[in-house]
């Protein structure tokens, strides 16, 4: 008849129902293989940390025969009764010193060579020395004018959950819960003596000279060198993720969720092009439309309440709150919409508030280069039946722009109302053209799939299996032995999925 046919990318997902198994079950089409597991030698001084969460890919070179590139993994946090056989009811003031440094050695992340030979695995270069470890005592000094609590230089970097990659290729690794480890501190009663709220770790009880306030912000690694610094600029909270676009004359704005019930999301727009430590924190009214300014100078409410712009910074919290800044239920990852360029965040529940299922908030910044300070939020996906998914947090988008996310049920609630038809946590992709969510993976029991990441090519997708068998009462009672089945203690793993499908969706003959 004369016409052209475009050629069309079939959607290759069947999907899969919802899963109990303590597997790692893949769609029809896909296959995994395990990177890098905990206790793996990674050099011959280091080994894999515990609970892998965010990863990222640098490639060095991408060939036909050869694709080699940094990996970097956060390690989130540890479970003291696999550490170190730790009961679960056991007072954290009873640990040795010996037990609490071996759980400050559990986390941070790691940096892995790899590569990848035409029709053979992906594997750890065990002779690079890229390949190392952050973790709770790496040396990483505040990129500030001032001293943080009294310290240039903080000891180590924790609770790393999701993170970003800057335009300049380094890693941004956001502490996250980071109160389980050295407490917290409550300024109402007197901000200049606060008072230390204990941790549920206990690690203040060993290391003393280490505050609160020397964590919960957003590091950035230079992953060739591994050196490391604080952002102070971006506010101190319980940082899920770090999402950097630059903008057309240079400057960067950077999103980032606070992951906690009631809590706010942020941008930061530097000054100067390319900057991380010069220009404004904005917190989102997300009712009005409004990014609101942290900037101490110009806000005569926080010249009441804090003495510089370094308190507001530390207790970033509060001032959001100040300024009015939205409650929202729990903002995790962010990743921008490479179609629309709209600014995604998972809200992943507020079971106080009675949001169990959460959804995907959409942000349409009126400015075009996301500098501006208005924009219009709305829900893009919602969590419960008619999408089939529950508690959204990580987010990727292929590179046919495709989005990718998992599911977060915490482990005590999967399979339990309202929870039961969910099955256990999940990778889902979106069918934009049919508007449903399709599930392709489904996570070994207790486990949450995190850290999505796509090599360039799309064909490969970096995944985190985190925290199986987290709810095992005893190392006698193991809920489960994923990877190596059998009576093995469980253990989470960096996997590689990959196959006939995800080529197919990609465009490439496989
Ligand atoms: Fe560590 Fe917000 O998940
Ligand atoms: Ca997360
Ligand atoms: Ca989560
Ligand atoms: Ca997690």
């Amino acid at each position: 008849t004369g016409e052209k046919i475009e050629p069309k990318i079939e959607f290759p997902f069947k999907g899969l129902a919802a899963k109990t198994e303590d597997q790692l079950l893949l769609d029809e089409g896909l296959e995994y293989q395990i990177l890098a597991k905990w206790q793996d030698e990674i050099s011959p001084k280091d080994k894999f940390g515990f609970n892998n969460d965010y990863t990222a890919y640098i490639p060095l070179q991408q060939g036909p025969d050869l694709q080699e590139g940094l990996l970097w993994v956060n390690h989130e946090y540890l479970d003291p009764l696999f550490v170190h056989g730790f009961a679960r009811k056991a007072d954290p003031k009873t640990k040795t010193k010996e037990a609490i440094d071996q759980e400050l050695y559990e986390v941070g992340g790691s940096i892995l060579h790899i590569q990848k030979k035409a029709d053979g695995p992906w594997t750890i270069k065990q002779d690079s020395d890229y390949n190392r470890r952050l973790n709770g005592f790496t040396e990483i000094p505040f990129d500030w004018p001032e001293a943080i609590a009294g310290k240039k230089v903080a000891m180590g970097t924790f609770g790393n959950c999701a993170g970003g990659v800057t335009p300049w290729g380094s890693i941004l690794t956001c502490e996250e819960n980071y109160q389980f480890y050295y407490g917290e501190s409550d300024y109402s009663q007197d901000a200049e003596q606060p008072k230390r709220i204990a941790s549920a770790y206990g690690w203040e009880h060993k290391y003393p000279d280490n505050l609160p306030e020397h964590y919960g912000w957003v590091v950035e690694v230079n992953i060739k060198s591994g050196k490391a610094r604080k952002l102070v600029a971006l506010g101190r909270c319980a940082h899920e993720c770090a999402q950097v676009h630059e903008a057309s004359d240079g400057r960067l704005v950077v999103y980032t969720g606070d992951d906690k019930n009631d809590e706010h999301i942020y941008k930061f727009i530097s000054s100067q092009p390319g900057s991380l430590t010069e220009g404004t924190l904005y917190a989102a009214n997300t009712e009005k439309g409004e990014w609101l300014s942290l900037n101490y100078e110009e806000q005569p409410i926080l010249q009441e309440h804090f003495k510089d712009q370094t308190e507001v910074l530390i207790r970033l919290r509060e001032a959001a709150k100040l300024l009015g800044a939205t409650p929202l239920n729990r903002p995790e990852d962010i990743e921008f919409d490479p179609q629309t360029g709209n600014v995604l965040i998972t809200l992943t529940n507020n079971i106080p508030k009675g949001d169990y299922m959460g959804q995907i908030l959409k942000i349409e910044e009126d400015s075009e280069d996301k500098t501006g300070l208005t924009f219009k939020a709305e829900a893009f996906l919602t969590g419960g039946a008619d999408f089939g998914f529950a508690c959204p947090d990580n987010m990727a988008f292929d590179p046919r722009g495709n989005l990718w996310f998992t599911s977060d049920i915490s482990g005590s609630k999967i399979g339990k109302a309202p929870y039961t038809p969910y099955g256990n946590n999940s990778l889902f992709v979106y069918h934009q053209a049919e508007d449903k969510v399709i599930r392709v993976a489904s996570a070994p029991k207790d486990a949450e799939l995190t850290g999505p990441y796509f090599t360039p090519d799309g064909r490969h997708l970096f995944l985190s299996v985190q925290h199986p068998g987290e709810t095992s009462p005893s190392l006698e009672e193991l809920t489960s032995h994923w990877p190596e089945g059998g009576d093995s203690v469980p253990r989470s793993a960096v996997v590689v999925i990959s196959g006939p499908s995800l080529d197919k969706l990609m465009g490439y003959n496989s």
